[in-house]
């Protein structure tokens, strides 16, 4: 090899680890709200070093088709970034996750379509064969069950498909005969030197498999598909690196993936449930849901109602969920919080893991309007705090203030820890009618004694009370 070129092989590993190591002070800044824009920066730092290390490596050509495809893909991502709601950032970031999966498959058959399968090799040779096209193999499934599986996920998550749980007869033993086919087909594609059809039948199964696999979740653990899609693109990504023999896409896509599988099983911890089965689609979700069920009548109070019940307490919690992100009250709940704090009144928030529609989607809304963070507490630092609290604000929350959770075992929800906020000595529900929640089951709150519904669009009621205050 000559000299110069061996130069360049070590600059670009160099810059490889640089990168590398920006990702990974990325993932540790991102871990805490204080120091997530700091994590935020370090990322693109290390995405433009190993964009610009990609290019000027002198293995790559076409650098002016790259280019092109960067502009046009800058473009589209700008126009998306500045026109998406924040609402809408589970189902960008399914799509996204999506293109990844795509992604993969392409390479994959590039490397299959690149490789010279008629040469008679050597016996390391035929080692080195055998552990490509597993690559590509994997790879190309891995890349196949993402791309179908966030592409469903995206239509749940945006509404364009129905998000309860698709219910197919023996769903799990077709799962589970996908698997085992897919490993058969693995052996018979590595056996026969990568020339038989395996891949392509493969292909039809996992993209099939994928689909099934998150139809088959719904409701209230959609936010654990969610983070499993991030995982799965991650070692499709790490795939992808292994067929392109680049390390940085590798150490990339193992942080992505690993990652994602560690927000899981957090996720599936703070919601009562098994890793297992919800990844195997649902598995132990069969539950009956009681239509009929009379729940008794609900209070209803209007916004000066509900500032006297404020001006009478000495301690107040808000609970926010989905609907204050819809509405975009946090800012005039921020101005409703300091002119309680003002009248010397002790205001908190109580976060639910899965409250709105993405991991850490209030903390981000409540970050955004200036809400001091040490007033902002987690379930498990609150949730033993309502029945000392004067009134509870919820304020666009259902199913994580749902006490069927913990009182009904037939609930869907059945199990998922929730904010206790029934407690406390008064709840107000903020929301526009009384329709269910994500999970679409009833929520016995809206019926209790010390319950009152507060309805309108979260933003106007919350600045009703304000000035009604
Ligand atoms: P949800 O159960 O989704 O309920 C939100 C409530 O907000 C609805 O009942 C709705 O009632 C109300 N609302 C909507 N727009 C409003 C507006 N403009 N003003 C006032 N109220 C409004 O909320 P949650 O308690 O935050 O629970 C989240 C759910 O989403 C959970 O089931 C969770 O599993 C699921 N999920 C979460 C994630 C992540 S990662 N967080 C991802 C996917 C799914 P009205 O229509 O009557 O107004």
């Amino acid at each position: 090899m000559e000299s110069t070129q061996i130069a360049s092989n070590g600059f670009i590993s160099a810059a490889y680890v640089v990168a590398a190591v920006f990702f990974i002070f990325s993932l540790a800044g991102l871990s805490k709200q204080e120091t997530a824009k700091r994590g935020n920066l370090f990322g693109m730092i290390g995405m433009a070093i190993a964009l610009l290390t990609t290019i000027i490596d002198p293995r790559v050509s076409n650098v002016f088709v790259i280019i092109i495809a960067m502009v046009i893909g800058s473009g589209i991502g700008l126009k998306l970034a500045n026109k998406v709601e924040m609402t809408q950032m589970p189902e960008l970031v399914a799509i996204l996750h999506s293109f990844v999966g795509l992604a993969a498959v392409l390479v994959g058959f590039n490397s299959f379509y690149d490789a010279d399968h008629s040469l008679v090799l050597t016996a390391t040779q035929q080692t080195a064969m055998n552990i490509h096209l597993t690559e590509i193999f994997l790879g190309i499934f891995i890349g196949a069950v993402t791309f179908t599986g966030s592409i469903v996920a995206f239509g749940k998550l945006s509404g364009m498909i129905d998000s309860s749980a698709l219910m197919l007869p023996h769903r799990h033993k077709m799962n589970l005969a996908a698997g085992i086919f897919s490993f058969f087909l693995l052996l018979g594609f590595v056996n026969n030197g990568g020339a038989s059809p395996a891949l392509y039948i493969m292909t039809v199964v996992a993209l099939v498999f994928g689909w099934h696999l998150v139809a088959s979740i719904g409701g209230a653990d959609m936010p654990v598909v969610v983070s499993m899609l991030n995982s799965y693109s991650g070692w499709a990504a790490a795939a992808a690196g292994f067929m392109l023999s680049n390390d940085l896409l590798i150490i990339t896509g193992a942080l992505v993936g690993s990652s994602g599988a560690i927000l899981s099983y957090i996720m599936c911890k703070a919601m009562n449930r098994s890793f297992i089965s919800v990844i195997a689609g649902g598995f132990g979700t069969e539950v009956v849901v009681d239509e009929d069920k009379d729940y008794g009548e609900h209070r209803e109070v209007n916004a000066e109602g509900v500032a006297d019940l404020l001006r009478g307490a000495k301690s107040v919690i808000i609970a926010p969920g989905y609907g204050m992100a819809v509405a975009q009250a946090q800012y005039p709940v921020y101005e409703l919080t300091q002119q309680l704090i003002n009248k010397g009144i002790k205001v908190r928030f109580a976060i639910h893991p899965v409250a709105g529609r993405l991991p850490g989607h209030m903390n981000v809304l409540l970050a955004e309007a200036k809400v001091p963070y040490d007033i902002v507490l987690g379930m498990e630092e609150i949730n033993d705090d309502f029945s000392e609290t004067d009134v509870v604000l919820v304020i666009g929350a259902n199913d994580t203030v749902n006490p069927a959770a913990n009182d009904d075992p037939n609930s869907p929800i059945a199990g998922m820890p929730v904010l206790e906020v029934w407690n406390a000595k008064e709840v107000v529900v903020f929301k526009r009618s009384m329709n269910t929640g994500y999970a679409g089951v009833q929520n016995p709150l809206f019926f209790k004694e010390n319950s009152q519904m507060l309805f309108g669009d979260a933003k106007e009621t919350t600045e009703q009370i304000f000035r009604a205050l």
